[in-house]
């Protein structure tokens, strides 16, 4: 009897290897696996996989593979091939892959407005509730604007209060965003020193950490690990506690007080849309709408947070482009009167370099991971339902033959030669995904780049962001951005100096 079971061995691996062959799907090719299992996973470079992803794409095409710990992963690069899949073929390519990891962040069921698959209905009515929502806050609403003012108004006093002394502006700002982002979601005047901010900071801490550590990866190959003391599984779980004792009481108090015929915030509007789906027999449960302003919290600060940051560091760096945004303050808003949303329009030149900021870090570099939802192609190469797709939005925002000298900060890309803003269908304007585009588009860049306005005007308006006195800024290059789950600048530190007119001071 043993005799057999070695040929009997052999013969269930040939039959299973020859199983696999002939139900493989084909996948456009790419670098090959140096290890088994392990793939390509140690040559891309962790902190800039965006740029091995462009030296790949020059010899094996706009599309191809590449296998990380056992997963196929198709990588998509350039305007052409991105464009594709964001825009031309949006549907096939709404999906979100399902990692265990996610599941453990959602309470085990994919949900909310962010990682379910786009065919999910119910994930499509989720979305749309919200980002209704976000986009009344972008434009018009004065209660909001003069309320994000307040907090704004809060920053400054803090960055005051620094008396021009060097000072690290990354969790400052952190909190001012954080205080907003509460503001939208849940209509919750918050203050920056609420003891609220630091905890939610380390949520978002936990959430990152998982997400990009080695033990995080490991808990998606095999989740028994949970079970065995798993770091990214406490992390995720600790998390969980801390949104749960945040968000449950805030959504608990919206419901008690939802001024039906005013919704006031992201939760108001999911609740309406939990009693008008009760009517049609629809079922909107609890988890889906914590998890939906859960996707809006997690998307929505450290974004912020990291533009700002960001543009602190550019300001440094490019002294003549913040004389000429505060010129521009000077011109249209003067210094008696706070910023609004209203000035927008007649600030050509700080509009431009909102959009150029936004191209020149790409700070949602590689956006958020895709999957096919139907078995489709893309620039010709077949793809299979359910495979893994990661955009390369970055190397749209620095393709050399778009973009000369794309490691520049240019805001006139975006303006014509008489300064007025360029038409919507420039080059420049189309090719240029920040947030992406077509069904999985952020929900928030109406209201994101509103806000970014009014930091960038009101904190201009009162300073000048200078290096600690006789140093040079570090440079703002985002290629020396840490990659967490969206670029990061390195810390650094910074001096406000209460503005002056530009021929007295600077
Ligand atoms: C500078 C700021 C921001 C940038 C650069 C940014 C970028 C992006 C990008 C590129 C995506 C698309 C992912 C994809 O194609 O699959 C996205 C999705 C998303 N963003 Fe933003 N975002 C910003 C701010 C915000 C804010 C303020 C919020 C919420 C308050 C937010 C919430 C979301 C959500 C929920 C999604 C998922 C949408 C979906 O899966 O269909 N983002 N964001």
């Amino acid at each position: 009897m043993p005799e057999l079971l070695m040929p009997a061995l052999v013969a269930l691996i040939i039959i299973y290897i020859v199983i696999k062959f002939m139900t493989k799907k084909s996948i456009p090719k790419g670098p090959p696996q140096k290890w088994p299992f392990i793939g390509n996973a140690f040559e891309i470079d962790s902190q800039n996989p965006q740029e091995t992803f462009i030296n790949w794409s020059k010899k094996y095409g706009d599309v191809f593979s590449v296998k990380v710990f056992g997963e196929d992963i198709v990588i998509v690069n350039g305007f052409d091939a991105v464009y594709e899949a964001l825009v031309t073929k949006s549907t096939e390519f709404a999906g979100r892959p399902k990692q265990f990891r996610v599941k453990l962040m959602l309470d085990g069921e994919y949900t909310g407005s962010c990682w379910d698959n786009w065919s999910n209905p119910k994930m499509r009515l989720l979305k749309k509730a919200a980002m209704r929502s976000m986009k009344q806050f972008g434009e018009g609403l004065d209660r909001l604007e003069t309320i994000s003012l307040g907090v704004i108004e809060e920053l400054i006093g803090v960055l005051d209060s620094k008396e021009e002394q060097p000072f690290y502006p990354e969790h400052i700002i952190n909190k001012a965003t954080t205080c907003i982002i509460l503001l939208y979601l849940f209509g919750e005047e918050y203050h920056m020193d609420h003891p609220h901010l630091a905890v939610l900071h380390k949520m978002l801490r936990y959430w990152e950490d998982s997400m990009g550590n080695a033990s995080g990866l490991l808990l998606d190959i095999f989740p028994w690990l949970r079970f065995f003391g798993n770091k990214a599984y406490r992390e995720i779980s600790k998390a969980a506690e801390i949104r749960d004792s945040i968000f449950l009481p805030l959504i608990k108090k919206r419901k008690e007080t939802i001024d039906k015929a005013n919704p006031d915030c992201v939760c108001d509007a999911l609740l309406l849309l939990q009693e008008e789906q009760r009517k049609v027999g629809k079922v909107i449960t609890e988890l889906d709408i914590k998890i939906t302003l859960q996707d809006s919290f997690m998307g929505g600060v450290d974004t912020t947070t990291s533009a700002v940051t960001g543009m602190l560091l550019i300001l440094m760096n490019y002294p003549e482009v913040q004389t000429k945004l505060q010129r521009e303050i000077d011109g249209v808003i003067g210094t008696e009167r706070p910023p609004s949303l209203a000035d927008k329009s007649k600030m050509a030149y700080t509009e431009a370099f909102i959009l150029e900021m936004l191209r020149y870090m790409s700070l949602a570099a590689l956006g958020l991971p895709r999957a096919t939802e139907t078995d489709t192609t893309l620039r010709g190469h077949p793809l299979p339902k359910g495979i893994m797709v990661v955009l390369n939005l970055w190397s749209v925002h620095h393709d050399p033959g778009q973009w000369d000298d794309s490691f520049t900060l240019k805001p006139e890309r975006f303006l014509n030669e008489d300064g007025t803003p360029v038409s919507p269908d420039h080059p420049n304007k189309r090719n240029f995904f920040p947030f992406g585009a077509g069904h999985r588009i952020c929900i928030a860049q109406v209201l994101a780049k509103s806000r970014l306005f009014l930091f960038v005007t009101s904190l201009l308006q009162k300073f000048t962001f200078l290096p600690p006195e006789g140093t040079t800024p570090p440079s703002c290059d985002p290629r020396l951005f840490k990659r967490a789950l969206i670029l990061v600048p390195q810390p650094f530190q910074v001096r406000a100096i209460r503005w002056q007119q530009p021929d007295d001071k600077i």
